[in-house]
């Protein structure tokens, strides 16, 4: 096939224009479809790729490659570094091969090997622009094995960089700790780097998650943005660098990888390190541009979960640890008679877990607590209609457990000692084929003899210290490795009851990732009910997820983690906005609370089709103290927002609010759903077009609801209102 010199990935609105240059291919253009370039157009772009020859500065113009290194005059981040023994640090990178071609989906690939003679090494940079304009980023890195000189080839780190222009004046991404994860933080994209690292041994409570650089100012609805996620569920970097001199004719790199430690990846010949995927998009339309992009991209997938999302009941705040097989019956008559889909049995069943000190490692039903087994439970759960889920924390394990007595050299720890317990656990290695098979044997047993729909996998520590001790006797680090076992163990699980569905759950939503989801069908969120947290965590895990693949349960009144207490309708239309669920005890719900549980679950199964394939809009409120969201369906015939209020503010009015996502030419009716109760209001009487619709459709124009807004109640502080549109016909 002819190549020519400059390849063009066009799809989804976005164009990738990449110049087959000696020695190493550059980055012409990422953003903005360029349309089909014409051969003029192709000679523009590169003939303007060429910047000024500073002062004081490589005497050639500098260019950034699509593997920048000090080869090419580039003083930043290099995307890869590397050493034999102390020597060949200067990576010479050359162009090889180059494969360009369309994808089934309408995208387009393009895949470029390079040879780096001095470390004898060939790499292999993929760049895959899928229709929903996502640019899928990997690499592999061999050491040959006609290598000249002896030993291994020490990997110090891969980094994925693509260019940003200046107008990229401001950075977002994200931080945060259990219960209020992903916090976003915004700061002026500065000279230098900002650099997130993640030495975790998962994407953690305060996940970098998704770093976006963009216009400054730019907001969920207007804006220019570039953003990248690295699809890793061990030790991570991100980064954005601007160096004064640029970035070629760029300004600045934007880009990521995985976090090596030193000696972590050390190549012998014909040894491969494959760098996880960096996930690159790039809109005009904002934050929900981008999300929208991330979004249409997961559900392309052929393993994106494509039935109705069962309504869940999750045991963990209705009982903890005391397990009891009349009171989990108990919950699960009341669960399936308000309409609950899959009952999940938490943390507890298992021998010696009488609390959060033991237990761990053992993955047997304690037969003191279960003394039929599971069965009873299991057989009644199934008998109601229900699916069964069960809780497993498969890398992790107690000292107070047998398993421990019997295998502690199966511990991830330095030779020195174990450092301290976090929840009273160590972390099980891996990579360790014993260990891996025998957690592999007791899932696969258990889900077998349970028929287990569902798998709640918890990870609740951080990995500190993770080595493990080599057939020598030397401590080696163990992230990268535990991280591929991991994603091996699923796949094993997956090959072999391609029915069960897989929860990622850290401690609440410490291993959020496209790496983890992968080989998993929905995250945890996190451990937070609270609806005035909860608000903002879906809000923005949503800027990667789609609703359907974010767990979003109601919890009690009184959340067990925040002490706030709430009204049932605020945490109700709350939780509706996810893959739905409950964590709370039924058998202590009132009459009228299960009424209105029972109204709730009907509103979900009503709505789940439009909220678990529509597309999720968010408004620029300009008042933190709101928050409008919806789902518009994809022909936009219809929609469902949510319009809360977490705290009050000065302003007595919203004024006008935009619906975003409608027709604005399209003619609708709207009514306010009160199915699951009234928000209660700080006004005399509300704006006129809501007293009208409440619960009776009112007519209104797609411009007047999405171009003009319309006035929102001033609801009390932690309330929400559910606006259902319809198209009219
Ligand atoms: C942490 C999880 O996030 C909770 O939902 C629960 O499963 C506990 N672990 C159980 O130990």
């Amino acid at each position: 096939m002819h190549v020519p010199k400059i390849v063009q990935l066009r799809a989804g609105g976005t164009s990738v224009v990449v110049e087959l240059a000696e020695p190493v291919p550059r980055v012409l253009h990422w953003g903005t479809d360029l349309g089909e370039l014409s051969d003029d157009a192709r000679a523009a772009l590169k003939l303007t790729a060429e910047p000024a020859v500073l002062n004081n500065s490589p005497d050639v113009p500098r260019h950034l490659s699509i593997w920048p290194t000090e080869a090419e005059g580039w003083s930043g981040t290099p995307a890869h570094e590397g050493h034999l023994d102390g020597t060949a640090t200067a990576p010479r990178p050359c162009l090889t091969d180059t494969r360009h071609r369309p994808l089934p989906d309408g995208g387009a690939e393009l895949v470029m090997t390079l040879a780096d003679d001095v470390s004898d090494v060939d790499i292999v940079v993929g760049y895959r622009l899928g229709a929903s304009g996502v640019l899928a980023v990997d690499a592999a890195v061999t050491r040959r094995t006609t290598a000249r000189s002896e030993g291994r080839y020490q990997l110090g780190g891969v980094s994925t960089l693509l260019p940003l222009p200046r107008r990229a004046g401001e950075i977002l991404d994200f931080t945060g700790k259990w219960c209020r994860e992903r916090a976003p933080q915004r700061r002026p994209l500065a000279f230098g780097g900002h650099v997130r690292e993640v030495r975790r041994g998962k994407p953690g409570h305060d996940s970098p998650y998704l770093m976006v650089a963009g216009v400054p100012g730019f907001g969920f609805r207007y804006g220019e943005v570039w953003g990248v996620h690295v699809a890793w569920s061990g030790n991570q970097r991100y980064l954005v660098e601007q160096l004064p001199e640029g970035a070629g004719v760029h300004a600045a790199v934007l880009g990521g990888g995985e976090l090596l430690k030193p000696g972590e990846i050390a190549l012998g010949p014909g040894e491969t390190y494959r760098t996880p995927i960096c996930h690159f998009a790039w809109s005009d339309a904002g934050l929900d541009g981008l999300a929208d992009r991330f979004h249409d991209m997961l559900r392309a997938r052929p393993e994106h979960p494509a039935g109705p999302r069962p309504l869940t009941l999750n045991t963990w705040e209705a009982v903890y640890f005391d397990h009891d097989l009349d009171r989990l019956t108990a919950l699960a008559d009341r669960a399936a008679e308000i309409g609950v889909e899959r009952l999940v049995l938490d943390d507890g069943w298992f021998r010696g877990r009488r609390d959060d000190t033991a237990g761990l490692g053992d993955w047997f039903v304690d037969e003191n607590v279960w003394p039929q087994g599971l069965t009873p439970l299991v057989d009644h759960v199934h008998g109601l209609g229900m699916q069964f889920g069960l809780w497993f924390e498969p890398e992790m394990i107690n000292l107070e457990s047998r398993l421990a007595r019997e295998h502690p050299d199966w511990i991830l720890g330095s030779s020195a000692g174990l450092g301290p317990s976090a929840r009273h656990q160590y972390v099980l290695n891996l990579a360790n084929e014993q260990a891996w098979s025998y957690i592999l044997e007791r899932v696969d047993a258990l889900v077998g003899r349970y028929a287990v729909d569902y798998l709640k996998w918890d990870h609740n520590r951080d990995l500190h210290e993770a080595v493990f001790r080599d057939a020598t006797g030397a401590d080696r680090p163990a992230v990268h490795a535990q991280t591929v076992a991991l994603y091996r163990l699923l796949d094993a699980l997956k090959e072999r009851h391609p029915a069960l569905e897989i929860e990622s759950c850290a401690g609440g939503g410490g291993r959020v990732d496209l790496g983890i989801l992968a080989r998993t069908d929905r995250v945890w969120a996190s451990d937070c009910n609270d609806p005035v947290e909860r608000q903002t965590i879906q809000r923005w895990t949503g800027q990667l997820l789609p609703p359907e693949l974010v767990g979003a349960h109601v919890g009690a009144a009184e959340a067990h983690t925040t002490r706030r207490v709430t009204t049932d309708s605020f945490r109700l239309i709350t939780a509706l906005f996810g893959h739905a669920g409950i964590e709370a005890d039924l058998t202590r719900c009132s009459p009228e609370e299960l009424e209105r549980l029972a109204s709730w679950a009907a509103l979900y199964r009503e709505f789940r089709p439009l909220l678990h394939h529509g597309r999720v809009v968010r408004a620029d409120t300009g008042d933190d103290a709101t928050i409008l969201h919806g789902v518009v369906a994809r022909d936009r015939t219809s929609a469902l927002y949510c319009w809360s209020r977490l705290a009050t503010s000065p302003e007595a009015q919203s004024g006008r609010v935009r619906l975003p996502g409608l027709d604005a030419a399209g003619d609708y009716r709207v009514r306010i759903r009160t199915d699951v109760g009234h928000p209660s209001a700080h006004q005399a009487a509300p704006p006129a077009w809501v007293a009208q619709a409440m619960d009776e459709w009112t007519a209104l124009p797609g411009a007047v609801l999405s171009r003009t807004g319309v006035p929102m109640p001033t609801l009390n502080p932690e309330q929400a209102m559910l606006i259902e549109v319809r198209a009219s016909v």
